[in-house]
């Protein structure tokens, strides 16, 4: 059973205003949330897999030490999962707090429905006593569909939180805050500022499945705009922004393009090498992330990483503001 916030016909209105804005914007653009198609998210899945990409292994093993902790500590009594995906690192939470004996219930949010229905019916059949709700919508606009309860934590893992840019990461932490009550949880987890010969090749990997998921979005935009983007004319690029420290990813046309895009009647111009940033994510610091989780009015309580700082996950509890 889905609680559905957002059906497909909001889905494409979004696309569309995405794909004009970006697409006509002096420096082009996309959000990397078109990615995410079934080709897409199983790219995904195979880039969690491969040796380069260390933070989906080091945020797994960090919860698992950390699990019964992280459960003494909150004693939550429902767990909501922001931008949940397959919820396959969830089960270790889900596990700690089951054997604390405080969850009743576990809500995970996601704009895939796809993915919801697989990861709620694997749930159902291998935790028979929980609750589980699955709320079909995108965590930067229903926030406030989540249901409302006391002592809640709310997940949001994989470091997912540096693909949206500084202002939106406040305004989405500012809404988080503004849907929990005092003393409810926020786990986060991050990767972290390290040496760009290690975050690159994350981002680049060697057998090219990065280079995949990232023309991907032109794929997408091809099948559901009926553009004719030629795929195989732009290249991948991902480069380590020192100043701001976060990684770019970007497409780059090696010839000059042009490009229709039927749905939109809109025609773009691509002259060669020109570059258009498909995704940012940013690595953070823990004195920073204490600052932006203060600014929006929750106190970092607790700050877990792995052996080699790699990653970190972050337990931050809501505090009253004034
Ligand atoms: C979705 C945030 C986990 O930014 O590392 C992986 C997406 N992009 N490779 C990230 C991604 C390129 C990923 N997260």
């Amino acid at each position: 059973m889905l609680e559905i916030h957002l059906d497909d016909s909001d889905i494409d209105r979004e696309l569309r205003a995405d794909v004009t804005t970006g697409l006509t914007a002096a420096g082009k653009w996309l959000p990397p949330k078109w990615f995410y198609d079934a080709r897409g998210s199983e790219l995904f899945e195979q880039i969690t897999r491969l040796p380069e990409y260390y933070p989906t292994r080091t945020e797994r093993s960090i919860l698992a030490s950390h699990a019964l902790e992280f459960a003494r500590i909150t004693e939550a009594k429902t767990l909501i999962e922001l931008g949940s995906g397959s919820s396959e690192k969830t089960r270790i939470l889900l596990d700690a707090l089951l054997q604390r004996g405080t969850l009743g219930s576990f809500v995970p949010l996601d704009v895939s429905d796809a993915a919801l229905e697989e990861a709620v019916a694997g749930l159902a059949v291998d935790y028979p006593g929980l609750t589980v709700r699955g709320v079909v919508g995108d965590m930067t606009r229903h926030l406030h569909h989540i249901p409302d309860g006391d002592n809640r934590v709310v997940a949001f893992l994989g470091g997912t939180i540096g693909n949206l840019a500084p202002a939106e990461r406040a305004a989405f932490l500012g809404n988080l805050r503004g849907v929990l009550h005092e003393g409810e949880w926020l786990l986060l987890g991050t990767d972290l500022v390290k040496d760009p010969a290690v975050v690159v090749p994350a981002y680049d990997d060697a057998a090219g499945v990065t280079a995949e998921f990232n023309r991907n979005v032109l794929r997408v935009i091809n099948r559901r705009l009926a553009a004719d983007f030629d795929v195989d004319a732009f290249a991948h690029v991902a480069l380590w922004n020192a100043e701001q420290e976060w990684i770019e990813m970007r497409l780059r046309a090696t010839t000059a393009q042009h490009v229709q895009v039927r749905e939109l009647g809109l025609t773009v111009d691509f002259a060669a090498g020109e570059e258009m940033r498909t995704e940012i994510s940013a690595k953070f610091r823990q004195a920073g992330l204490a600052a932006e989780l203060s600014q929006a009015g929750f106190a970092l309580r607790h700050w877990w990483t792995d052996p080699d700082g790699l990653f970190g996950v972050s337990l931050a509890q809501a505090v009253a503001t004034s």
